[in-house]
């Protein structure tokens, strides 16, 4: 992925308050393990890369709002969102682990957690572990409508996650399924989610709308690393113009209903931005 880096925390660290001086409110961590096994054990360790980043992040970037990944993919060895056996994918098997990595991740100092594994039950699995531990003003960002979406490519390669057989159809969404948004994202909502998300976004237009129409709350959308990259490979190739594509880009998912946008152009938007 063009200007997008693996960073050492020290590199973070210097990322966030730059991030932060350009006004950007938050910033997503995702870890990358030195180890992965078969249950990504580094992901719900509270010694593991995410939890010693989001504590050096609270200690000197304070007012950065920190939000978290809660999924094992970065960490499992078959790089599946859940724990497999015999070729399948055990959906309720896998709720504890998350629970526990969130925990972890609230214990670091984490200001939200936002689960992106789409395990069935996983939002009240991991709100009930907070509330037990005393974190029940902490919020959680369900991704709620993913997609099994061919854009998340360039992210996989990043982060070393393909899974290593088979696919993500068992428990990400059916591109072709409108309506299951709006069933998926009611679940969330019932099981104690604070705020939505839509996964990707450009393509999914018609869905973050769907949702801004029938729900009340803050709604997220995910204009994620295929989104990313086809336009800066086009703005390198001379084809568009990068800057307003960018913009233009991100208004398209603001009109159609987002409150919130997480994207990989924050500082660039932020630049442009401020240029006007
Ligand atoms: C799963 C996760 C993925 C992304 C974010 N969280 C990968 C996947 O579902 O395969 C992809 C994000 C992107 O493409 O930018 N932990």
């Amino acid at each position: 992925m063009p200007g997008q880096f693996r960073l050492s925390i020290p590199e973070l660290i210097k990322e966030c308050a730059e991030a932060h001086s350009l006004g950007i409110p938050a910033v997503t961590l995702f870890g990358i393990p030195k180890m992965k096994d078969e249950y990504g054990s580094e992901g719900f360790d509270s010694d593991g890369i995410v939890q010693r980043a989001v504590r050096a992040i609270k200690d000197k970037v304070p007012e950065l709002l920190v939000i978290t990944d809660v999924c094992i993919d970065e960490y499992t060895s078959h790089g599946h969102c859940g724990i497999v056996k015999d070729g399948k994918i055990l959906n309720d098997e896998t709720l504890e682990l998350l629970a526990k990595m969130a925990l972890t991740h609230a214990q670091a100092g984490a200001d939200l957690v936002a689960p992106s594994d789409m395990m069935d039950g996983r939002v009240a699995a991991i709100r009930s572990a907070l509330d037990e531990s005393g974190y029940q003003d902490l919020p959680i960002l369900s991704y709620a409508a993913k997609y099994a979406s061919c854009f998340y490519a360039p992210f996989r390669d990043a982060a070393d996650s393909t899974p290593q057989f088979g696919d993500r159809k068992s428990y990400q969404m059916d591109p072709a399924n409108r309506r299951e948004a709006v069933r998926e994202v009611a679940l969330d909502i019932e099981e104690g989610a604070d705020l939505i998300m839509v996964k990707p976004a450009l393509p999914y237009l018609d869905i973050i709308r769907d949702i801004r129409e029938r729900f009340d709350v803050p709604l997220a959308a995910y204009q994620v690393s295929g989104e990313y990259a086809m336009i800066k490979a086009a703005a390198q190739q001379g084809l568009i113009d990068e800057g307003r594509t960018i913009a233009e880009s991100l208004l398209s998912i603001r009109r159609a209903g987002a409150d919130l946008i997480l994207t990989y152009f924050a500082k660039d938007f932020a630049h442009l931005d401020s240029k006007g």
